[in-house]
């Protein structure tokens, strides 16, 4: 039956795992996206979400034709797949917008990137032809992310009477940084952005980014926009160049703001089931009655895990009163690691908070707790006895995590946020903020954050978790639809 509601997302609802006797059973899919949509979701049952086949597992259920009510797999040539999502989603697009390159080697974009790109246009088409095929007419379809940037067009080419929106979970590059493309590159992707007849983005940063970047683009089209503003709608009017050299009728694509939340009562009894309650025994154990800086990420680069650890020695170095009285609870779960630059970048991570280990650590006290597994239970009971949160990237699309520890903190937490994190916008107010490259502002954030009196603390979290909940999943996702028309 065809779908009057339709996600396309790089990652689904599950995935397969295989069992020895050959057996398949679908488990839950991880990560910030999944979590959000999933919740989003469930107050649609109608939709239908399709998402790439992400293992052999995953493809292994394509082929023998399981499937799970609302939920499409696409079965993607896996040297495709791996050039699109490693070589290019990952590699190219994701630093690009979050900035990441190191400039004197990278990036460069030769003929091998070229083949690549191939690759992610293949398999952006996968997407929007299995769009097409399965959307009711006039049907509203949100597709997500980086992953995805070609599908608006290319589904519009395919079925001009759908309604489409795009949804960026990262930044945008600043025009500058989005310019190190190639052009022809640059081009197809904003012009790809463009066949959606919404493009939302979590703040009015990345909004903006996304404007003055498409407005400046010649190779296609020309157009022209406007930034969204206090609630109101952004958006661009564009015409796009013909094959004979006219300019096509003229087109406008909305550009919105919808900072996605945090849905407190599912969090809440999220953290508070008896696993967790168990996990978090387990680390009041080994914590004792110390103060505890809490940090969750991905193993990620854009997250700025090795500053934050040199923060904590700077402090344990300037303020030698916390030795022995705090403890960095540090989880990075690991991501990516089909990317030696991030297999690397973990290893830096672990080698340095051994350092600080070695460096303070005494018979009683290890001054930071790492863990690089993929534990939520054990991240969530990290939440709870948090004193201080530190979230200090050095860009990212939204963050979460920053919105996540207020929730469910049970002692009031003292967020140290970066100005790179998306949630800056709407958190700044009640959070102590920190250039992300400096040290060590970062280290006297830390000290202010664990001598703030008790009340200021308990104001401060009330207020966050308040911004943190205004935009749960599910009205977020609602407001994306309500944006396409009724
Ligand atoms: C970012 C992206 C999401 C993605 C998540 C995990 O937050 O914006 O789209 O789900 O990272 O990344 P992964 O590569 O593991 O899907």
């Amino acid at each position: 039956m065809a779908s009057q509601v339709l996600v396309a997302a790089n990652r689904g609802p599950l995935s397969y795992a295989l069992a020895d006797d050959g057996t398949l059973s679908a488990r839950r899919g991880g990560g910030g996206l999944v979590s959000g949509l999933s919740a989003a979701l469930a107050a649609q049952p109608e939709a239908l979400w399709i998402c790439a086949a992400l293992s052999a597992a995953d493809r292994e259920a394509v082929r023998r034709g399981i499937s799970e009510p609302g939920v499409r797999m696409l079965d993607i040539d896996p040297a495709v797949y791996d050039d699109a999502y490693n070589g290019i989603a990952n590699s190219v697009l994701w630093f690009t917008h979050h900035h990441l390159y190191d400039v004197p080697r990278e990036p460069v974009f030769d003929a091998e990137f070229r083949r690549r790109w191939d690759s992610y246009t293949a398999y952006n088409q996968a997407f929007a032809e299995a769009l097409a095929e399965e959307a009711a007419p006039g049907a509203r379809v949100l597709v997500q992310d980086y992953h995805l940037a070609l599908v608006p067009g290319a589904l519009r080419e395919l079925r001009p009477d759908l309604r489409i929106a795009h949804f960026t979970h990262t930044p945008w590059a600043s025009p500058d940084v989005l310019h190190m493309l190639p052009d022809d590159i640059r081009s197809r992707l904003v012009w790809g952005m463009l066949g959606a007849d919404q493009l939302g983005f979590h703040t009015a940063a990345w909004a903006a980014a996304f404007i003055s970047g498409a407005t400046v683009d010649d190779v296609h089209g020309v157009a022209d926009g406007f930034v969204p503003r206090e609630g109101h709608q952004g958006g661009v009017h564009h015409r796009r160049l013909t094959e004979d050299g006219s300019y096509g009728e003229m087109r406008f694509t909305g550009v919105g703001q919808y900072p996605l939340g945090v849905d407190g009562d599912d969090l809440r009894a999220l953290a508070h089931r008896p696993e967790v309650d168990d996990k978090l025994a387990a680390l009041r154990a080994e914590v004792g009655d110390r103060r505890t800086i809490v940090r969750v990420d991905r193993t990620e680069l854009s997250k700025n895990i090795l500053r934050g650890l040199l923060a904590y020695r700077e402090l344990l170095t300037t303020h030698p009163e916390w030795r022995g009285r705090v403890v960095h609870l540090a989880s990075a779960y690991p991501s990516r690691q089909d990317l030696q630059v991030y297999r690397a970048y973990t290893a830096s991570v672990e080698s340095l908070a051994a350092e600080i280990n070695d460096e303070f650590g005494t018979e009683g006290w290890e001054p930071v707790l790492i863990s690089v597994q993929d534990d939520f239970a054990r991240s969530l009971a990290a939440y709870r006895m948090a004193d201080v949160a530190l979230i200090n990237p050095v860009r990212d699309g939204m963050n979460l995590v920053a919105k996540e520890i207020p929730v469910v903190s049970e002692a009031g937490c003292v967020l140290v946020l970066s100005t790179g994190a998306g949630a800056y916008e709407e958190l700044r107010q009640d959070a102590l903020t920190v250039n992300p490259y400096d040290v060590t502002a970062t280290a006297e954030a830390l000290h202010a954050a664990l001598t703030m009196p008790e009340e200021e603390r308990a104001e401060r979290t009330k207020r966050l978790a308040a911004a943190a909940t205004a935009l749960p999943p599910a009205s977020w996702f609602t407001a994306q639809l309500e944006a396409l028309g009724g």
